[in-house]
């Protein structure tokens, strides 16, 4: 969004702020959530919550959604107290409610309809853990442009995502949202989905806002429990946590959601530091900042607000505009305004913030950007499952592949084991609010359309096996305290290699899974995530060899549970290595991880040599000679990291600073070099002054963040 387009708004919001009551102010402030009336007598929320706990079945609850009434307080709408709707998903309520908005209330303001549009709307691609495995910023870019197109034409204006919270703890459910456990990918991600999502301009019809969420480092919740507490030094925040938010608010994002926790003793919602300061102040912020759902209600459980009124105060002048299903705001803005308690002026900022976005969405020259007809054309075309398709394939990651078991042949017999290879729903993951089950194809059904011949154990040649995580296994409010593959799975595996057939074992999951066993026993393994809608063709293309796998890992596997949190850019420590006594590792666990960030097994194999970093102007160009020594065809991503070996502070052992992905015929090589600028290997000291990088460093390339070849330079000053 150019400055100047968003400048340009600024006369005519002025002259409706001066035509707006405070109540009218305030409910554009005022986000809900479809409530239902009659069938269970619960809001929208708390029917969710009875599905994720079990008291009614999915079925139940997709029955109730599409039968019972649901409550969208249009009386509260004709009045002008509700400005925003979060999950409204079909063009025809979604018209029919701005109808109510634009020509029943005294202004006319349209709404604005948010949802969650995570990976995908109804065309479910793979989930962001999932898809930072392409490491394919070009990839994440179009798979957002057709989540817009398809969500937009359901009615959608904003999609609470992209979701760039660095996470380095697998326990913690919702790392299978964003792009794993380093910064630089994240910010990569971030802004590729961002890019995608807006598109050229929030006004044509086919653009989502993206609301880059959570602000800021939900990833680092304390034991990986959601929810839970954020404590760490300001200069570990601004190095790993912040720079990905910051990406996507420099890639243009137009909103952004707070997170539920807090930072150092302060939550997100009512931090005017994180909100005012660094988002508006530092990086130039000039979109909404909307809660997450009830947050600003919640700042009474925390703990920092002794009620729901001093929960709204505070969250005004933190500079959070819009509140998300908690009604704090409707309940209690007008009178804290009419009292003195809350400044007028942080009304009117936060009011304007969000008719800038209206504004910038078009929506006050074209409030009906779509209509059910194009909401017809565009669910789940073809070349949107084909898509799907491209990403499901370029996000599983070969783990394991004893003695070259695979790619299968076509005649291969198979045996098929594990609930999860019949499942169609399962193939959705976490947050796939806007996807149907059924739209799904599953394992099974993928090897069927590849016409592999399905027998049972005695006949086969070979057993795929299905294990790992079931979708609500991880995600929001799904963190483990023990992330090892369920003990019935492993039973179930060992019995199947019992009968002496080969296995493979696909691994479904929303996180990387603690899995020594099957690592030790089973001769392949693939990490499938959640594929999405196009699951069982994608898993019977890398199994047969359509396609070969290119992914690697963006976040760490460990051996146990109690490594977490486990990620590859650790320091070394006064007794690293792991060896000898008094060194710093596990007695009962090995120190370093089962699968390293950046791992992934290709069907040919790839060298790299004549690795070489040259100091240009401060800046350091490093390149290496990469060979395809296999024999098919493959893509690799070409890694490159670096180590400061001595700081005003301790710096991590390997840092990511670039990469590239290539694709080389058998025999073929390739120089590929990169250009880390002298700023991206600066850091901060301990009172937080930015640190030019200098001395001895030590450049890395490789398949993976262990297995490198290296070259070490002088920095100067
Ligand atoms: C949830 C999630 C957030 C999501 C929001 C709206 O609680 O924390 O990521 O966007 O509610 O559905």
């Amino acid at each position: 969004m150019s400055k100047k387009r968003v400048g340009e708004y600024e006369s005519r919001i002025q002259e409706l702020l001066g035509q707006m009551t405070l109540e009218e102010k305030v409910g554009q402030l005022r986000q809900c959530g479809p409530s239902l009336v009659g069938a269970f007598d619960v809001s929208f929320e708390e029917l969710l919550d009875m599905m994720f706990d079990g008291r009614i079945s999915e079925e139940e609850f997709g029955r109730l959604m599409s039968t019972a009434e649901r409550d969208f307080r249009e009386e509260d709408l004709r009045a002008g107290r509700i400005g925003s709707y979060n999950g409204v998903g079909d063009a025809e309520t979604a018209n029919r409610l701005q109808r109510i908005a634009v020509e029943e209330t005294r202004l006319g303001i349209p709404l604005l309809f948010g949802y969650d549009v995570v990976h995908g709307f109804r065309t479910v691609t793979p989930i962001p853990l999932a898809e930072s495995c392409a490491w394919e910023p070009e990839l994440w870019e179009r798979t957002a442009r057709m989540a817009a197109e398809e969500a937009s034409a359901a009615g959608v204006h904003m999609t609470f995502a992209p979701m760039v919270d660095v996470a380095k703890d697998a326990r913690w459910g919702r790392i299978s949202e964003g792009a794993g456990e380093d910064t630089l990918l994240n910010a990569a991600y971030g802004a590729a989905k961002v890019r995608g999502f807006q598109g050229g301009d929030l006004a044509w019809e086919d653009s989502l806002v993206a609301c880059v969420k959570h602000f800021a480092a939900y990833g680092a919740v304390e034991a990986g429990r959601d929810y839970n507490r954020v404590d760490m030094s300001p200069l570990r925040l601004w190095e790993d946590y912040l720079p990905s938010y910051q990406a996507c608010v420099a890639a243009g994002a137009m909103a952004v959601m707070p997170a539920f926790n807090d930072i150092n003793g302060v939550p997100c919602s009512v931090n005017r530091d994180l909100l005012t300061d660094i988002l508006r102040g530092q990086w130039g912020f000039e979109g909404m900042t909307v809660s997450d759902a009830n947050a600003i209600a919640e700042c009474v459980d925390h703990g920092i607000a002794q009620d729901r009124a001093e929960a709204a105060a505070l969250a005004i002048h933190a500079g959070m505009d819009m509140d998300m299903t908690s009604d704090v705001y409707a309940e209690e803005l007008v009178d804290l305004v009419s009292s003195g308690k809350v400044d007028a002026a942080d009304l009117d900022r936060a009011v304007a913030d969000v008719l800038r976005v209206k504004f910038a969405c078009g929506l006050f020259d074209d409030p009906y950007k779509t209509s059910p007809e194009r909401e017809a054309e565009m669910i789940l075309r073809p070349e949107y499952r084909e898509l799907a398709r491209e990403a499901a394939v370029k996000s599983i990651v070969l783990l394991k592949n004893e003695d070259g078991i695979l790619p299968l042949a076509g005649d291969t017999k198979v045996a098929l084991a594990g609930d999860l290879a019949f499942s169609c729903d399962e193939m959705m993951g976490p947050w796939a609010v806007g996807g149907i089950g059924s739209d799904c194809v599953s394992l099974e059904e993928g090897l069927k359309f590849a016409g592999i011949s399905l027998v049972d154990t005695e006949d086969c040649d070979v057993i795929i096996a299905a294990v790992g995580e079931t979708k609500d296994m991880s995600g929001e409010a799904a963190s483990r305290a023990d992330i090892s593959i369920p003990e019935e799975q492993i039973c179930m595996l060992e019995d199947l290699l019992e009968t002496g057939k080969p296995v493979i074992a696909v691994v479904f999951g929303g996180r990387p899974l603690a899995m020594p066993w099957v690592a030790e026993h089973v001769p392949a393994v693939v990490e499938a995530w959640f594929p999405g809608v196009e699951a069982g063709n994608a898993l019977a293309d890398i199994l047969f060899g359509e396609v070969n796998p290119s992914a690697k890992l963006t976040a760490t596997f460990p051996y146990a549970t109690g490594q977490c949190p486990l990620y590859y850019a650790h320091t070394n420590t006064g007794r690293p290595g792991g060896k000898g006594k008094f060194t710093s590792k596990y007695l009962d666990t090995p120190l370093g991880p089962l699968y390293p960030f950046g791992y992934g097994l290709s069907y040919t194999t790839f060298a790299y040599s004549d690795p070489k970093a040259v100091t240009r102007k401060k800046d350091v160009t490093f390149s290496v000679t990469v060979t395809n020594t296999g024999s098919c065809e493959g893509d690799e991503i070409v890694q490159c990291y670096f180590r400061q070996h001595t700081g005003a502070r301790v710096r991590p052992v390997k840092q990511l600073a670039a990469f590239e992905k290539i694709r080389l015929s058998p025999g073929e090589e390739r120089r590929v070099g990169f250009t880390i600028p002298y700023e991206q290997m600066s850091y901060y000291d301990s009172a937080g002054n930015i640190m030019p990088p200098y001395g001895t460093f030590t450049f890395f390339a490789g398949g993976s963040s262990v297995d490198c070849v290296e070259d070490t330079v002088e920095v100067m000053l």
